[in-house]
């Protein structure tokens, strides 16, 4: 979401004039688009403001402005709070990137040699906001990432997404299917639709399954993905879309959080793990081949051993092929935040993650074996960090593959058979 917020802002200050440079040292402008999903996000954003402070003495030493701005989520949670921070000068959330260049150049107009530069903040919500009137300048590649909604409504108790990012609304879905159009004839062979919740999609009447049933009938699109669904409210009309379309990728990511009805309660995610189960039963009756991924959060407020044992069995019965599994975060705001004390302890936490992490990687492991012997389809995306003879691509379970290098470009595809597995990639050759 980060990544095509970005590429909206690009686009924003480009039509006003402005100029993308790939050095700090030689840029007027610094922003950085942020995250308050997990405290480590706003660890590694305090740690790039430190190492602005040298260009920043620098600058302020010549008497020239230096405007380093904090973008995104931890702008708008954290707002005033950040301009604490010696370097950081410009404040906006998401929902106010238009008001981007006028902010810019407040700064620049009023900065004072001798008493340094000013600061200028903006983090209000919209209710309204979509930016979907903007192209947004994307960075060349075979994916493009396509925001369908902004913001959340699901309140889970752990997210700080509600807060920062504010209520739920959708793109009017001629702009989606004009966006998507225009990408195929830049040259994108895959499109990934975004949304917090791309289920809740809604637009005059259509759904998020009738827009990806449209979105499949746009000539030249050869992979679309999604993501990612709430299991509360995953219709089967979306499966058998998706089942339909060859062009809709077989792979559904399904965040689980948690295996213990009582845990899932508190967290607010309005499903009991059976549920969950059963939507993962029809998921693979009406599509066989899917690939399934998941996020887990272990260590939640009062989360005891035997709860998260019944994670473990959950993780073990369904058998994702990826989960992206995090400690529990207490983020400021949030009704967890409130509420709950954040009490299992670091220590049970990182044991937590641990065992997890090794349990999905032997599942993972055993998995993948069975595509030894089979022949992908592979969407090449460019060179594999094994070495210049090899390439790497992804199969539409949105699984890994490496292979000896073709004659094929990134964005084309190639048949390789597979010849060895590891948890996270197949190799051929
Ligand atoms: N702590 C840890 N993980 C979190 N996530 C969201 N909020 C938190 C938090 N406070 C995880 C959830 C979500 C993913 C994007 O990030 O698993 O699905
Ligand atoms: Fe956060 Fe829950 Fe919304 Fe996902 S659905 S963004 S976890 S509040």
């Amino acid at each position: 979401m980060n990544i095509s917020d970005s590429e909206l802002i690009r686009a924003i200050l480009i039509s006003n004039g402005h100029q993308i440079i790939s050095s700090e040292a030689d840029a007027e402008v610094v922003l950085m688009n942020t995250c308050a999903i997990r405290e480590n996000a706003h660890r590694k954003i305090y740690g790039r403001l430190d190492t602005l402070r040298p260009l920043k003495k620098q600058r302020q030493a010549e008497g020239r402005p230096f405007v380093v701005g904090v973008l995104g989520c931890m702008a708008q949670n954290l707002k005033e709070e950040l301009l604490d921070h010696p370097v950081a000068n410009l404040v906006v959330g998401p929902d106010n990137y238009r008001s981007l260049p006028h902010l810019i150049d407040r700064i620049v107009q009023t900065n004072h040699p001798q008493e340094g530069t000013p600061s200028e903040i903006l983090a209000s919500l919209s209710e309204y906001e979509t930016y979907s009137d903007i192209a947004p300048a994307r960075i060349a590649g075979v994916n493009a990432w396509v925001t369908i909604m902004r913001g959340c409504d699901n309140f889970c108790t752990f997210c700080v997404v509600p807060y920062t990012r504010g209520r739920e609304r959708s793109l009017p879905i001629s702009s989606i299917l004009e966006q998507l159009s225009d990408l195929v004839k830049s040259g994108y062979k895959q499109a990934t639709l975004l949304g917090q919740n791309v289920n809740s999609y809604c637009y005059e009447g259509a759904h998020f399954a009738d827009l990806m049933i449209q979105s499949a009938q746009i000539p030249g699109l050869k992979r679309i993905r999604f993501t990612s669904p709430h299991p509360k409210d995953f219709p089967e009309k979306l499966l058998y879309a998706i089942a339909e379309y060859p062009n809709i990728c077989k792979h559904i990511h399904l965040p689980l959080q948690s295996g213990s009805n009582r845990i899932l309660n508190r967290m607010n995610r309005t499903y009991t793990s059976q549920e969950f189960f059963d939507l993962v039963k029809t998921i693979r009756r009406i599509l066989p081949t899917a690939t399934l991924t998941t996020d887990i959060i272990v260590g939640f407020p009062t989360e005891t051993e035997a709860e998260f044992q019944e994670t473990v069995q959950v993780m073990k019965t369904v058998q994702f092929n990826n989960a992206f599994i995090f400690k529990y975060s207490e983020r400021k705001g949030t009704i967890a935040g409130r509420d709950y004390p954040d009490d299992v302890s670091e220590a049970d936490k990182t044991d937590r993650i641990v065992r997890l992490n090794a349990i999905q990687h032997e599942i993972a492991f055993a998995k993948h074996r069975h595509y030894i012997g089979q022949t992908v389809q592979v969407l090449i995306e460019g060179m594999a960090d094994k070495g210049v003879d090899w390439q790497m691509g992804k199969t539409e379970g949105n699984l890994t593959v490496v292979f000896p290098k073709t004659v094929f470009h990134p964005g084309e595809f190639v048949e390789v058979e597979i010849s060895e597995t590891t948890a996270g990639t197949l190799y051929a050759g």
